[in-house]
């Protein structure tokens, strides 16, 4: 069943093109988005949108955070379930509240949803696992199309929330008149390259397993990056946590100077993720202030760059989605190489369940 990889983990992670094709089959058309479950007129009614999940889901919704506001011009708020439950969030009777889930059965998750739903709003599933508890109990439900994950890890469910909700994006901003013809133009064809970004290429899987040996003492890590790549560098520590139970930091790069530079030397590990299409110069600076403070450097990037310890090269696109997804299918194989060296089960770690069904 794992077709030749060591684990389930490492297949999904190869599978990430296959599922980004599968996504977008029968989505772009030529006046742009069709997301057929989720009629136009019905979207243009609310006024805002929360999104609510937990782990990765969460930092997927973070990410669609960034998308929503930029591409339909829609306030958008991003709650972590657990949290939101018990803290008497006040609703905006006129928002969408969406949630969004890989197994459909995340307690908390769902909660947040009926919580929601009892108040009166209209709620959206973003889940993989149609009949779930989620799906059945959300109005409107948009399937992520991922296939059974089996990994506890999650991948490529977090490719398939992301694409959901930049697809979404963009479908709602066509729907409230707020993309130019170019940017929709831009979006599209960015969405129709991503299939090649996911794409594992082996010369940078080879530099991964060759790297990992040097990572695996020192004090921890962190992950630093801007925009959306401050949510990917949180779930690029959260993978490396979960399965190589090394301490993994994400963390907005340019908040470093507000206090965890202080932990900075030789010994702690800081993973940069420096697009070039994206505050390119803003996170240079931020990763030199660290450098000057002796911490290592790994950067992920499109060129040579002279303050890093250790590059690991990715292609240069005009899109910060596509390095995004390049970036994360970097993210995922570094903690899976270490983690490998490190001798641990990566399908199987240690404390974690594939789906967390209580609170
Ligand atoms: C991390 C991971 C978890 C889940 C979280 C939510 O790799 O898999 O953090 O993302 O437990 O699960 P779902 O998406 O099933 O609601």
């Amino acid at each position: 069943q794992k077709e030749g990889f060591r684990y389930f983990m490492e297949k999904e992670t190869y599978e990430q093109s296959a599922v980004v094709s599968d996504i977008l089959t029968g989505r772009i058309g030529k006046g742009g988005i069709r997301l057929d479950e989720l009629p136009a007129d019905w979207l243009k009614r609310f006024s805002s949108i929360t999104l609510c999940a937990c782990g990765t889901s969460y930092h997927a919704a973070l990410t669609g955070a960034y998308l929503l506001e930029r591409l339909a011009k829609v306030p958008t708020r991003v709650e972590i379930a657990s949290e939101f439950r018990y803290r008497e969030p006040i609703l905006d009777p006129t928002g969408l509240f969406a949630v969004i889930s890989q197994s459909g059965e995340t307690a908390d998750t769902l909660e947040a949803l009926k919580l929601a739903s009892a108040q009166g709003l209209e709620t959206l599933a973003l889940c993989n696992v149609d009949n779930s508890s989620i799906v059945r109990a959300a109005s409107h439900t948009v399937l992520l199309r991922a296939g059974i994950e089996k990994g506890v890890a999650s991948t490529k469910a977090f490719t398939a929330q992301v694409m959901a909700l930049w697809l979404l994006a963009i479908y709602w901003g066509q729907a409230r008149s707020e993309l130019s013809e170019e940017t929709l133009a831009r979006e599209l064809d960015a969405l129709r390259r991503v299939r090649v970004a996911v794409k594992v290429q082996p010369r940078v899987h080879d530099r991964l397993h060759r790297l990992s040996k040097r990572y695996l003492h020192g004090h921890g890590f962190f992950f630093i990056g801007r925009d959306i790549f401050y949510p990917l560098a949180l779930e690029g520590a959260l993978k490396l946590k979960e399965i190589s139970y090394l301490h993994a930091e994400g963390y907005p790069a340019g908040e470093m100077k507000h206090g965890p530079i202080a932990l900075a030397d030789a010994e702690l590990f800081t993973v940069a993720l420096m697009p070039r299409s994206c505050l390119h110069e803003k996170i240079k600076s931020n990763v030199e202030e660290l450098s000057a403070r002796d911490a290592t450097i790994v950067a992920i990037t499109t060129e040579y760059f002279e303050l890093a310890d250790d590059i690991i090269q990715i292609r240069a696109y005009d899109h910060p989605m596509l390095e995004f997804f390049e970036m994360m299918v970097v993210l995922q194989l570094l903690a899976l190489e270490i983690a490998v060296r490190l001798g641990n089960d990566v399908d199987m770690p240690r404390n974690l369940a594939k789906s967390v069904t209580v609170e």
